[in-house]
């Protein structure tokens, strides 16, 4: 493998060679996303996943974004690198057990947070992702029961938003639910004037006191438009790349995470398993590969196109 700028130029090079798209979320290390054709949240990378015409998409992100690539563009070769680079929320979701809620629940409209394995994709109606969960859930009639999965942080964010009662599955995002609100409480004090933005995969106590709930982009686009200068961002840290660098003059600070996390901000290990080497051996070798069966790949593409539907 080589090393270095070598290494990037190398990338740069097999990318062009092999017609490639290299999709990366913002939560990857800054210097994956320098070299990224598009860098996003989820809905933003569903949407490029679905319309690009490359013939190898290489998706720096986590297992379940590989996957909703595949789902929604079949034809194309999807690798990513690193195949262990999972997610506490798709991890939350067995099967069986999504199953025996369904059954208890057998007139529910399914509705599930992107964040989850193929499999549950097939057993879902409607996916949503932060940026569209408001509006995923207002599209469905008032007298439909709803069953909400995987993020109860985001469901109980989404039925406080619309006023609707939802079924939830009681998952989390361990990277979120690990920020430290007496932490916060300690910066807030330091830092008057800040505002809080944070992410509605977070706890309640931590969204009841935020100035600003938004996804990844919705809150990259709150820091860029605010005419107020200094944030904490409760998040994950790797967002702070892309608003430091579209607002270089505002002070951004990154919320703190509890002392069970390795780094003093909140980081996600599964993101962070994403190297640059990892990412040209996946370019040059073309592996490791998602790939699905097709009795799981066209359920999950069905719940996947009605939420690109709504939020088109
Ligand atoms: P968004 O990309 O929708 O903001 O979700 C954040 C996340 O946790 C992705 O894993
Ligand atoms: Fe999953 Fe949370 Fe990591 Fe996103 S940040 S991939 S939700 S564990």
């Amino acid at each position: 493998t080589p090393k270095g700028v070598e290494l990037i130029t190398e990338i740069q090079r097999l990318k062009k060679e092999k017609n490639a798209v290299i999709l990366a979320h913002y939560y990857v290390d800054g210097e994956i996303q320098e070299l990224a054709d598009y860098v996003g949240d989820s809905l933003g990378l569903s949407q490029a996943a679905e319309k690009t015409e490359a013939d190898l998409i290489v998706f720096c992100g986590v297992h379940f974004m590989g996957e909703t690539a595949k789902i929604l563009n079949p034809t194309k070769k999807v690798v990513v690198p690193d195949f262990n680079a999972g997610c506490s929320l798709a991890d939350s979701v067995p099967v069986d057990e999504f199953a025996a809620l369904k059954a208890r629940h057998p007139h529910a409209i399914v509705v599930s947070y992107i964040n989850c394995s193929a499999d549950i994709k097939a057993m879902t109606d409607i996916i949503c992702t932060s940026s569209n969960a408001v509006q995923i859930v207002e599209s469905i009639p008032a007298d439909r029961e709803i069953i909400f999965a995987p993020d109860a942080n985001l469901g109980r964010y989404v039925a406080h938003k619309t006023g609707r009662e939802l079924i939830l599955w009681e998952g989390a995002c361990m990277v979120h639910i690990d920020i430290s609100l007496e932490k916060l409480a300690v910066l807030k004090q330091e830092y008057p004037d800040a505002l809080l933005i944070a992410h509605p995969e977070c706890k309640e106590v931590i969204l009841k006191e935020a100035d600003y709930v938004g996804s990844t982009t919705a809150l990259l686009k709150f820091v860029e438009t605010s005419p107020n200068s200094t944030f904490i961002v409760a998040t994950e840290a790797g967002i702070l790349h892309k608003m430091k660098q579209s607002v270089p003059h505002k002070h951004l600070i990154p919320a703190p995470a509890n002392e069970q996390n390795t780094c003093a901000c909140s980081e996600c290990p599964y993101m962070k398993m994403n190297t640059l080497e990892k990412l040209y051996n996946a370019l040059y070798y073309e592996l490791p590969e998602i790939n699905l069966a097709e009795e799981t790949r066209i359920p999950a593409y069905k719940a996947l196109k009605a939420m690109l539907e709504v939020s088109a």
